[in-house]
């Protein structure tokens, strides 16, 4: 599905980003194997992926910072070639704690975050992908950015501005041959929940039609799917990962 294609995934050392680039990988294409501090963890990844056959290499950057995001490019291009494909996945931290107890530095460094990643990365990428008439940008969002969660007023807020970022580029990039989709998953399970107890974990995936909760293996999937010609005619789409707990 992937044979010819440059991907790179933004925060794949671990989690539903790391899932991403070996499902990529798996199905030919050449990987950028994005991370911020985990730098053995994005080698493993590398390293997993070239043990199956494929070709990757890892790239230090903060998709936070401009810079940052322009060098990283940079080093794509000269070692792998142009980008076809571009994960927007960088999990951008932030407290749980309800409004009343939300400080606006925390809020506002939420949002500034999730979108300084997602338009850095856009800026450094789409460009070539607009010469070249081809293109898949993939955000992953989450169910949180259409449905309100106690506690995550912030993550919601920047989720929803992600989404209507990626639904304004996939109406500007549509006519030059570039597609724009959101994934959007539901509880999985990966460094970024393993805060949550055990029994929490158990009520919701009870609480889910397809009874557990997510791995990042079925978010690969699904970007897989979107980032593929198998969704050739799909752009600004919004597609939930949660087992049916989201339903649109
Ligand atoms: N897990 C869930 O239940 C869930 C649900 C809905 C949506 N999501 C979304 O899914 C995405 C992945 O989440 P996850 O649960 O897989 O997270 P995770 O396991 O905590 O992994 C986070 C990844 O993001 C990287 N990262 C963090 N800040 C970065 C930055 N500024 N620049 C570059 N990389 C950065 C980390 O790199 P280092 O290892 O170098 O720190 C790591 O690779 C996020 O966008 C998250 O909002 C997750």
């Amino acid at each position: 599905m992937m044979t010819g294609k440059v991907a790179i995934v933004t925060g794949a050392s671990r989690g539903i980003g790391a899932a991403t680039a070996k499902r990529l990988a798996a199905h030919g294409a050449v990987v950028a194997v994005n991370y911020m501090n985990s730098r053995d963890a994005a080698e493993a990844v590398v390293r997993e992926i070239v043990a199956g056959g494929g070709k990757a290499i890892a790239v230090q950057a903060d998709v936070r910072d401009a810079a940052q995001v322009e060098a990283m490019a940079a080093t794509v291009a000269g070692a792998l070639g142009a980008v076809d494909i571009l994960v927007l996945n960088a999990s951008i931290n932030f407290p749980i704690v309800p409004f009343l107890a939300f400080r606006w530095e925390d809020f506002e460094a939420k949002l500034t975050g999730e979108l300084k990643s997602a338009f850095f990365c856009c800026k450094a990428f789409v460009p070539g992908m607009v010469e070249r008439k081809r293109g898949s940008i993939v955000a992953v969002s989450s169910g949180l950015s259409r449905h309100p969660g106690y506690g995550f007023c912030a993550h919601s807020t920047a989720k929803s501005g992600l989404d209507a970022f990626m639904k304004s580029l996939a109406l500007e990039l549509g006519p030059s041959g570039v597609r724009v989709n959101v994934v959007a998953p539901g509880l999985t399970e990966t460094d970024a929940t393993s805060f949550l107890k055990p029994e929490y974990k158990e009520g919701a995936a009870k609480a889910t039609p397809l009874q557990r909760i997510g791995v990042p293996e079925d978010v690969a999937g699904a970007v897989l799917f979107m980032a593929s010609d198998e969704a050739r005619f799909v752009t600004g789409g919004y597609l939930p990962v949660s087992g049916g707990v989201q339903m649109l």
